[in-house]
């Protein structure tokens, strides 16, 4: 792992994953290629712009040419695939970007690590591997659970969100490279995250900004959708150890083993607030700002992981309870006030000219 390529490395877990792995893989450069969409935020990562392991270069998944060229200049021989459109409410208004960035984008990606690492000459499996592509996923491609029941690795996959069957699809492209090609792939399929970084439109960031400015909270639905959380640097410790431990063609279900109700979430920030800053200006406590409104169509009920392979393969289990990761979570909001309105307001796209001298132009 010299040259490691991370896709989508300014975004919330990304940009996690980026800071810890320079920290732990001290012989390992990085290169993060982010096309820098709404959600991706060069300021996540200003403290490494002078790490002369690290190097960002802005440019779409999808741009077989920048892709290519980016594999050949900078020899990679790593891949942390990130990159994609990942908030399903935003799929259910306009699923076209997500069909293109996590879909062809995946594609783009793994015919560049082919192209790179498998040509001229095929690789056959028994010859020791130094590439590895491994492709960052979610538990929704498995669909929806009733009251009881876990997604396991052999869970078929039922997506039922233009989100979900966008990462459905990329997971099987990834497969596919490797039943075909012998692309040597691993593929990490984790449950909902949450921590420093998240883009104030998932659930918990933006109930932490609304209850903060006394705005308030939407609960879809009945409030009884469960999500099983995980501390984002948690993630990032998975991803690193399915880097180091996994064994190639396999899936890891990654997972906090914390169900909670949307509720209790939405009510569990609340009183944190109301505890560290005080009760609201009109003396009144945050749960009075939860509204509940229209559910989300095709709202999934439940999800729940069984993260036993990677736990008794791979030795990883998560290191931060729930009640430590949203202190710490709300205690980062907390400090980061500027963080919020820059992300919310789009100035922080300005770092971008400031930075690099371009300008940032979206389409
Ligand atoms: P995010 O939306 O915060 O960040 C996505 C990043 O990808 C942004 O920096 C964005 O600019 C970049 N990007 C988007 N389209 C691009 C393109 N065409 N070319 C290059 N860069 C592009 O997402 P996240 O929450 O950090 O999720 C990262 C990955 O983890 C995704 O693949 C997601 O499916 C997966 N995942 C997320 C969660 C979660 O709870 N957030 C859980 C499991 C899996
Ligand atoms: P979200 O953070 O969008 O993640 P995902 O849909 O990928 O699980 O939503 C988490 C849960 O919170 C989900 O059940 C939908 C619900 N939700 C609300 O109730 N209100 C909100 O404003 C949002 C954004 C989500």
């Amino acid at each position: 792992m010299k040259n490691i390529l991370v896709t989508g490395g300014c975004g919330f877990i990304g940009s996690n994953f980026v800071r810890l792995a320079l920290g732990e893989l001290k012989e390992s450069r990085i290169v993060n290629i982010d096309r820098l969409t709404y959600a991706g935020n060069l300021e996540n990562l200003a403290d490494l712009k002078d790490n002369p392991r690290y190097r960002f270069v802005r440019g779409d998944i999808c741009d077989a040419e920048f892709v290519n060229r980016i594999f050949a200049e900078e020899r990679i021989d790593t891949v942390v695939h990130f990159a994609a459109e990942s908030h399903v409410d935003r799929s259910i208004e306009g699923p076209a970007e997500f069909i293109r960035t996590n879909i062809l984008g995946t594609f783009t990606l793994l015919e560049a690590a082919r192209k790179a690492w498998l040509a001229p000459m095929r690789v056959t499996s028994r010859e020791p591997r130094k590439n590895r592509f491994l492709h960052v996923s979610t538990d929704e491609v498995y669909g929806s659970l009733g009251e009881t029941g876990y997604f396991t690795e052999e869970t078929p996959y039922d997506p039922r969100s233009p989100y979900s069957a966008s990462k459905a699809s990329s997971d099987h492209l990834v497969s596919a490279y490797f039943h075909t090609y012998d692309l040597p792939v691993v593929k990490t399929n984790c449950s909902n995250n949450y921590g420093p970084y998240h883009f104030p439109e998932k659930l918990i960031p933006l109930i932490i900004n609304n209850a903060l400015t006394g705005k308030e909270l939407p609960v879809y639905g009945d409030g009884k959708n469960v999500r099983d959380w995980l501390y984002v640097e948690d993630h990032c410790r998975a991803i690193l150890t399915v880097l180091q431990k996994g064994s190639l063609g396999e899936t890891y279900n990654v997972g906090g083993n914390n169900e909670k109700q949307n509720i209790e979430i939405v009510q569990t920030v609340c009183d944190l607030l109301d505890e560290k800053v005080g009760l609201l200006p009109d003396g009144k406590p945050r749960r009075d700002l939860i509204r509940f409104v229209k559910d989300r169509p095709g709202h999934d009920r439940r999800y729940a992981i069984d993260a036993t392979k990677i736990r008794e393969e791979l030795g990883w289990t998560p290191a931060v309870t729930f009640e430590e990761g949203i202190r710490k979570t709300v205690d980062w909001y907390l400090v980061h006030p500027d963080w919020i309105a820059s992300v919310l307001d789009g100035s922080y796209q300005d770092y971008y000219e400031k930075m690099y001298g371009g300008r940032l132009k979206h389409d």
